[in-house]
This record gives C-alpha cells, sequence and structure tokens, in this order.
C-alpha cells in the first residue's frame, strides 16, 4: 500500500518519522510531498496511492480523482472542509479527521491572542488581566473545551453556546450554558469562535453580533476565517473604536483591516494553532494508524462521510 502525506505546512519532523515507523510496521510506503507550490505537483503525487494524509490541504474532486486507487483520505485535525466529501463518497472513498488530537494546542494559542490583546499587543500602555473577565465559547467541541479548562486556571468566569452539546456537559466543566448567540456576544468581554465551517455557520458572524459585545470586547478566532461577515467585521470595527479582533486564520480582507484599524486587529502570518510538535505527533500518528487500521481490518471510527 502506497501512503502519501501531502503537505504545505509540513508536520514537525518528529511527526513525519512517527507516522514513518507505523507505516513501515505495516509494511507500507510512505510518500511525502511538502511545502508544494502548486496543484500540478499534488495531482502528480496522487497518481498511485492508496491513501492520503493531509492537513487544511484542499482535496478538491480533481485531487481525488487523480487517484484510481485512493481508498481513504485522512484529514490530520478536526475541520474537513477542505475535502471535497461528496467527491470522495462517489468514489467510495472513505474521508477521516482526528478529532482532539490537535486541540490543546489551538486552546493554548487562544491565551496567547487573548493575553497580547488585553496587554495592548504590548506597547507599553497599561493594558487589564484576564482574571474575573466573562469569557464565551462559541461551540464548545474538543478545543472549546480545552479553551474552558484553560480559562478556569486564569480565574475567568466561562460560559459557552453549543446546541449540540448538553448543559451537563458543560456544567460539568464549571461552564455556564447559554442558549442564545446573542447572550453570547452581549455578555462576555471576549468571545473565543470555535464553530466549524458549514453551509449553517459561512459569514454568519457579522456587525450585527459583535456590536452587541460589552465595553472592550475582544473577538478571537481560531477557527476559520470563512464563519466572519468580513464586511460585517469591518463595518463593526468602524461602529466600536473600542473593539478588538484577532485571528489565526487571517481574512481576505486583512490588508484593509490592518490599514483601518491598526493594533486593533492582529493575524497570525499563517495558520498555527496546531503547529507545535505535541500536535503534529498526535494529529499525524493518529491518521496514520486510522489508515493502517482501515486497509487492514476495516474499521472506520472516525469515518465523517458514511
Ligand atoms: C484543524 O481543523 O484541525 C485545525 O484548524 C488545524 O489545521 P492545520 O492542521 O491546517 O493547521
Amino acid at each position: 500500500m502506497k501512503v502519501l502525506v501531502a503537505t504545505e505546512k509540513p508536520f514537525a519532523a518528529v511527526a513525519v518519522e512517527g507516522i514513518r515507523k507505523v507505516m513501515d510496521e505495516a509494511g507500507y510506503e510512505l510518500l511525502l510531498l511538502e511545502k508544494y507550490q502548486s496543484k500540478e505537483q499534488l495531482l502528480e503525487a496522487m497518481a498511485d496511492v492508496d491513501a492520503l494524509i493531509v492537513r487544511s490541504d484542499k482535496v478538491d474532486a480533481e485531487v481525488i480523482n487523480a487517484a484510481g486507487n485512493l481508498k481513504i483520505v485522512v484529514r490530520a485535525g478536526a475541520g474537513y472542509d477542505n475535502v471535497d466529501l461528496q467527491a470522495a463518497t462517489a468514489r467510495g472513498i472513505c474521508v477521516e479527521n482526528t478529532p482532539g488530537q490537535n486541540s490543546n494546542a489551538v486552546a493554548e494559542l487562544v491565551f496567547g491572542l487573548a493575553v497580547m490583546a488585553v496587554r495592548n499587543g504590548y506597547n507599553g500602555t497599561s493594558g487589564s488581566e484576564l482574571k474575573e473577565k466573562t469569557l464565551g465559547i462559541h461551540a464548545f467541541g474538543q478545543v472549546g473545551r480545552n479553551v474552558a479548562r484553560i480559562a478556569k486556571g486564569f480565574g475567568m468566569e466561562v460560559s459557552a453556546l453549543d446546541p449540540f452539546c448538553p448543559d451537563e456537559v458543560m456544567a460539568e466543566a464549571g461552564v455556564k450554558p447559554v442558549h442564545s448567540v446573542e447572550s453570547l456576544y452581549a455578555d462576555n468581554k471576549i468571545v473565543s469562535l470555535h464553530i466549524p465551517a458549514t453551509d449553517a455557520t459561512r459569514r454568519s458572524v457579522g456587525r450585527d453580533l459583535i456590536t452587541l459585545m460589552p465595553k472592550g470586547g475582544v473577538l478571537i478566532n481560531t477557527a476559520r476565517k470563512e464563519v466572519i461577515d468580513e464586511e460585517g467585521l469591518a463595518q463593526a470595527l468602524e461602529q466600536r473604536p473600542d473593539i478588538k479582533y484577532v485571528a489565526d486564520v487571517k481574512p481576505d480582507n486583512a490588508d484593509e483591516l490592518t490599514a483601518r484599524f491598526g493594533d486593533r486587529v492582529f493575524f497570525t502570518p499563517k495558520k498555527m494553532g496546531a503547529q507545535t510538535s505535541e500536535a503534529n505527533i498526535n494529529a499525524g500518528i493518529a491518521a496514520a494508524r486510522q489508515i493502517v487500521d482501515f486497509l487492514n481490518n476495516g474499521v472506520d471510527t472516525f469515518r465523517v462521510n458514511k
């Protein structure tokens, strides 16, 4: 079996070694395509592979159909909005993710961004502390739960909105369940976004919600740029000079926002949330094991296109 790891943003070398070990033990061949510059390179590398491991790499119908032998695609990470599920399903190809494997890394970055925002980008002026401030978590999945755990350590008051998560789960984590999106934004000084990019969530956070935030509100996005209505965000920042937006997922209008709003906005140059050795090892090796388990034993526990 041939397994291709195709990563525009590569895993740490130690994670690749871990993946290689899993493949060697299974008697599979590992092909590596890192930092590729064009889709053509990816299409070429797909030619006779049986399995594919990617991160945020775009796996569209053309990529899927470039591999006649392809049986499984594993997105080493949580969000699989980069994979064309319909095209994969049409060919009977299994698509999986590795939920939870990189979530602590993303959650820790939320606090990197939060501290930077409330300390005014370390510009020498007096900022504020996170202790006793309100934090609203928009979606209480694996990352949201890690954010809540860390926020408790900071002494924050934490609430969360997630129609798919029972109130008891939040209560057990010491988190107040919120049932309206308006309340989540109106009642929390800091809001951290963790919703996936789906048809229901794309452009769902815009001016109306952002301007509900209390004075000095900070919106943190380590999820997906697509969930923000970028025009609405610009309008909200214009209307409310006290609000800040910090993101690990650079919006398409980043340059415009930076020119207009200066240090009230901040974007990491590349998506860095899951870019730790630990997260790479966890997600990369989980992906490798899931492939072996699927190809050898038909196990598809983490299949997302059932
Ligand atoms: C995820 O969905 O797992 C995170 O957004 C991390 O994505 P990345 O592996 O492309 O950094």
